[in-house]
């Protein structure tokens, strides 16, 4: 078993990751880590569990401690997953590589840095070589390797066979984004009930940049962006509380029919991680439905353990000589949490932890 800390664990996308690593074949949690607020209590006096299963009975009794580098150290635990405000981790990341720890984070910082692994395993599994880079740069022997935003794994996973199978030119992605995005105490209900807020902060840009990386290539020196591609977005908060929707219009290079882009989807089983065995990785990455209303975030989020892709509505789409369609996936599993721990498998199998 490797040992495993959260950072941030009483947040949402930490709850998250408290509830994956309880009953993990290959992980143990060992330590759970937050802000000062909590520190000394136990983790199930200190949380807020909002999560839909009850607080698994192994992290009950952990100790929460405020974040402290050389106990993570001294615990000798594997790997780190952060799950902190970004400037929190900005900061922490760095000193926990400098240290020997492998970090699988969440945050922003850094995402974008050639060598810094951005990882969505079905898509770019190949990508986490760059590790090798990012150590030979830093002169360090731990690693950060980076969970992509939310909207942005859901949108690449969709995009990838399209990409493999066809070409695609450029991207529209309009969302629908769940309250849950925004963390614990993210979004006041007197802003959002009854409503709809047309802006996340900064998210248009992590749509549009990250989904070149994730679709880029890594080269064995650096991560290159795909610049083929050109994705274009526009952000928006709904009254969900779990489940990003993202309406998506792709060019497509090569052409194809609707029936024809819908049997590669399907078909698609995450190549660059097949047959490795991985637990976290869900049989199928995406699920098609063929309902004209789905898919719907409080039907179809928990597709796949909350790690597949749910496409809908695949039509054609004749302004971009391409298709477009309906995706939705679970953002603190598929887009936080549940990545991070395929991440770290991933991390497992391929012997950098
Ligand atoms: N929510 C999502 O769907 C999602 C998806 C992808 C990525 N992310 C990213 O993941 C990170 C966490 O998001 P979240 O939604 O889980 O946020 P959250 O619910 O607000 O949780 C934040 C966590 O960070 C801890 N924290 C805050 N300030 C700290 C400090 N100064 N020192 C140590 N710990 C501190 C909090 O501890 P206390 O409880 O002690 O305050 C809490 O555990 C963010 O970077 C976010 O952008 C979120």
């Amino acid at each position: 078993m490797k040992r495993v800390a959260v950072l941030g664990a009483t947040g949402l996308v930490g709850q998250r990751f408290v509830q994956l690593l309880a009953n993990h074949p290959w992980f143990e949690l060992a330590l759970v880590m937050a802000s000062e607020r909590g520190a000394g209590k136990t983790y199930a006096e200190a949380v807020t569990w909002v999560l839909e299963k009850p607080l698994p009975k192994q992290a009950f009794e952990l100790t929460l401690y405020p974040i402290n580098v050389d106990l993570l150290v001294k615990e000798k635990v594997d790997i780190v997953f952060t799950a902190l405000p970004p400037d929190v981790a900005k900061e922490l990341e760095p000193q926990l590589a400098k240290r020997g720890i492998i970090v699988v984070s969440n945050a922003s910082p850094m995402r974008l840095e050639p060598d810094i692994p951005l990882l969505n395993p079905e898509v770019n599994a190949d990508h986490i070589d760059a590790v090798e880079v990012q150590r030979r740069n830093r002169g360090w022997s731990g690693a950060v390797v980076k969970v992509p935003n939310c909207t942005t794994a859901i949108a690449t996973l969709s995009l990838k066979p399209l990409a493999d199978e066809f070409g695609i030119g450029r991207v529209v992605i309009a969302t629908m984004q769940a309250l849950s995005g925004a963390g614990l105490t993210g979004v006041p209900s007197m802003l959002i009930l009854d409503n709809l807020i047309p802006y996340i902060e900064g998210e248009e840009e992590k749509v549009e940049n990250e989904s070149r990386k994730i679709l880029g290539f890594f080269n064995g020196n650096r991560i290159e962006f795909n610049n083929s591609i050109s994705v274009t977005a526009s952000c928006h908060r709904v009254m969900v509380l779990e489940g990003h929707t993202e309406a998506i219009f792709v060019e497509l290079k090569t052409r194809a029919t609707v029936d024809e882009v819908v049997k590669v989807m399907e078909e698609f089983r995450g190549n660059k991680i097949k047959g490795m065995g991985l637990p976290t990785a869900p049989e199928k990455p995406i699920v098609i439905r063929r309902e004209v209303d789905r898919p719907q975030p409080r039907l179809d989020r928990l597709e796949g353990n909350g790690m597949s892709v749910v496409i809908g509505r695949v039509r054609e789409d004749k302004t971009l000589n391409g298709v477009k369609y309906i995706a939705l996936g679970h953002n603190t599993i598929r887009g936080a949490a549940g990545t991070g721990v395929l991440i770290a498998e991933l991390l497992v199998k391929k012997g950098y932890v």
